[in-house]
């Protein structure tokens, strides 16, 4: 099923104020270890990949094509922008969060110094990436986020559902890119490298320097979630490799397009993910600045 949502850029705040943002997911602390290095990852790998898709963008005069960009860029810049907002307090409690943070900042400083034409294909990788991690973590939604703290939650979901709506976006940009095309390959890989290994080593370095780390039980469900990740992403990412594919030819998991239909573009804010369809609970206004 295909989103049935128009695009647009949903600027969300979230309030983390009565939370422990480390701690956000009281059932599954490994699963937040994990979604908390992706956090810490975003302020640097999305300014990258807008900065490569804007200027890649900048070379094509389909004012269509340019018109997706703007919307895409205006998402991906609130993504990140929420990400910070909720990073500040990780980095300020976690040592290993500051490292990590540092060594994101050095992997998308090193990736800036690469040609605009790689970039545009690194960029339509990692939305492929983006978009395996949504299909696979709305495939268990409840397993992964019932008991989790409802803002923290709805941020992470809210970037994924996102993820699904423009997915096509950063590839058309890549398609219309003289040369990058080719560069695909070798941006499949290093998004592959970057992004999953920063987000496996990350996240298994914040659960080392958690207090659950000798639960063995913590440590199956991690194999378990790496080995069903890797099972959705690697077929989609070695299809997207084919001549002839396009984003758009993927099926939308339903849920997620679903839930952005019930955004409110008056007080910026969506139902948090447990009230979806029952016009309950919402995130938290105001909205970011723009
Ligand atoms: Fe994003
Ligand atoms: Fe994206």
């Amino acid at each position: 099923m295909q989103s049935n949502s128009t695009p647009v850029v949903r600027r969300i705040s979230f309030d983390y104020s009565n939370i422990d943002v480390s701690a956000w997911h009281p059932r599954l602390p490994e699963f937040a270890c994990g979604a908390n290095a992706i956090s810490i990852l975003m302020p640097h790998a999305e300014p990258y990949v807008i900065r490569a898709v804007r200027s890649a963008a900048r070379q094509s005069d389909d004012r269509d094509l340019r018109h997706n960009v703007d919307i895409w860029a205006g998402q991906e810049a609130a993504h990140f922008r929420a990400h910070r907002n909720f990073n500040e307090q990780l980095l300020a409690q976690s040592r290993v969060a500051r490292l990590l943070d540092r060594v994101g900042r050095r992997i998308f400083g090193w990736l800036g110094s690469r040609s605009p034409a790689f970039g545009a294909a690194f960029a339509a990788a990692f939305e492929i990436v983006a978009f395996a991690s949504a299909r696979w973590t709305e495939e268990r939604l409840t397993d992964l986020m019932a008991g989790a703290d409802d803002e923290a939650a709805s941020l992470y979901l809210w970037h994924l559902a996102e993820e699904i709506e423009h997915k096509g976006v950063a590839h058309d940009v890549m398609v219309a890119t003289e040369g990058s095309r080719r560069f695909y390959p070798l941006g499949t890989l290093t998004a592959f490298v970057f992004l999953i290994g920063f987000t496996l080593f990350g996240g298994l370095a914040l659960f080392v320097s958690s207090r659950h780390v000798f639960n063995p039980i913590r440590w199956m469900r991690l194999i378990g979630w790496g080995f069903s990740l890797a099972w959705v992403l690697l077929p989609l990412l070695a299809s997207s490799l084919t001549r002839d594919f396009h984003p758009e030819s993927l099926v939308d998991p339903p849920w997620m397009a679903q839930w952005l239909m019930e955004f409110d573009p008056v007080t910026n804010t969506l139902p948090v993910w447990t009230q979806a369809g029952m016009g309950l609970g919402r995130t938290s206004a105001p909205p970011l600045a723009a």
